[in-house]
């Protein structure tokens, strides 16, 4: 068994390139992004493919979004110097590893992934019988264990594909983590990380074996990580021997629940470009600021006289992420009591985002006038992508003996 803790801290995340990215991503996701981009080795991508198995008449949409998206990601703030940044179309590998774990993943285990019936439902006028689209959470299972990462940032609605990660890398490890003589050459890789390490080695993994202690687990997986001279294979046989008799060859991930509140749309809705009540990041602040003016609020406000409630109006929602406190309570009494106007209301949220879509939009412009530099992140990230997930498969191809032996 391999339990949620993390076995490495590396993060992976990615995001489909259907349109031009709006506040809802900026505040569900992006500053999410930001935040984990310094505390872990972060690793995101343009999920091209994935955008494809809905989207597969629209070939033009994703491509151009694929490259705006990654000027938005930049505009905000993420850090190629911090995160690698790469397109998931350029590293066949993924689609190498997918093809391996259709293999071992039933059926059954794609079907019952809910996404897959609701999201037929939602896109009705769309065929989504296809091959492509029962596969689309196995191919985010490659995604996410070719890099071997231990988080992944996703939202509610995506804990299912991660839940689908675990149970097939699990799968994957009880078949191909088998070996001749496992325990001889678990104890040889354990001479090679030196007698200290070793002997706590032996005693965490005594804990956690006669007594379930979880945190002894975690403790000797960190000490694994922290090993310079162990080859890949000898860190899975370590890894593997703290809890069973196999190899860990794909590392069980565990998904993180973005935590930052959902940002509303116009309407009160969540925000969605299907729903057409977004603001995009790059949106002109005068065309920005007549969606605020003409946001609707409270039905009770039909008069500047009639007193109104914040909690039964979309704006107030905008008062919680762009206003202190000072400001809220002043819309608080003022709404109640009729002492403000809706117009005066919506200014301190027009002035908010405005200003933070200010030096957003002057970093996607400079961006988007140099491609070269764009089309460079991506290139490097692309190379070092490649190195991780090139080792991954050397791996896999080696576990399923897809390897020449003569
Ligand atoms: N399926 C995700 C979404 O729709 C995008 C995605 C593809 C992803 N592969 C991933 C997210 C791997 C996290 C990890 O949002
Ligand atoms: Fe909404 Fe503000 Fe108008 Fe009250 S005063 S209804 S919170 S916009």
């Amino acid at each position: 068994m391999n339990d949620g803790l993390a076995h490495s801290q590396r993060v992976l995340s990615g995001m489909r390139p259907t349109g031009a990215l709006h506040l809802g991503h900026y505040h569900g996701v992006l500053k999410n992004w930001l935040r984990l981009q310094h505390e872990y080795e972060c690793f995101f991508f343009v999920a091209d493919w994935h955008a494809l198995t809905t989207e597969y008449d629209n070939k033009e949409v994703i491509a151009r979004s694929g490259w705006e998206m990654v000027i938005d990601w930049l505009a905000v703030g993420i850090d190629p110097a911090a995160a690698t940044l790469f397109i998931q179309s350029r590293l066949p590998e993924h689609a190498e590893l997918h093809l391996l774990l259709s293999m071992i993943t039933p059926l059954g285990w794609l079907e019952r992934v809910p996404t897959y019936k609701d999201q037929q439902e939602k896109l009705r006028e769309k065929d989504l019988g296809t091959y492509g689209f029962l596969g689309y959470p196995l191919l985010q299972s490659a995604d996410i264990l070719i890099y071997r990462a231990g988080l992944v940032p996703v939202g509610e609605d995506q804990v299912a594909h991660v839940e689908l990660t675990r149970e097939v890398a699990r799968r994957f490890n009880h078949l191909y983590g088998r070996e001749p003589e496992f325990v001889a050459r678990a104890e040889a890789a354990l001479k090679k990380i030196g007698k200290k390490d070793s002997s706590l080695y032996l005693e965490l993994r005594r804990h956690y074996q006669e007594k379930g202690d979880r945190e002894a687990l975690a403790l000797a997986r960190a000490l694994l990580e922290r090993q310079q001279n162990l080859g890949l294979p000898d860190r899975e046989r370590l890894f593997g021997y703290l809890e069973g008799e196999g190899r860990v060859i794909l590392p069980e991930p565990q998904a993180l629940l973005t935590q930052t509140p959902k940002m509303p749309g116009l309407d009160g809705q969540k925000m969605s470009k299907s729903y057409g009540n977004t603001i995009g990041l790059r949106e002109d602040p005068q065309a920005v600021e007549k969606k605020l003016r003409t946001m609707p609020t409270d039905p009770a406000r039909v008069r500047r006289s009639d007193p109104g409630d914040p909690l039964k109006c979309p704006v107030w929602e905008f008062h919680r992420i762009y206003s202190g406190e000072a400001t809220r309570a002043w819309v608080m009494d003022g709404c109640r009591s009729a002492g403000i106007g809706c117009l005066e209301c919506k200014q301190h949220v027009i002035d908010g985002v405005l200003a933070e879509l200010a030096p957003i939009r002057e970093r996607a412009e400079k961006f988007s006038s140099n491609p070269g530099e764009v089309r460079k992140i991506i290139a490097e990230g692309c190379e070092k992508a490649r190195t991780v997930a090139g080792q991954t498969m050397q791996e896999v191809r080696q576990a399923l003996g897809l390897v020449d032996i003569i």
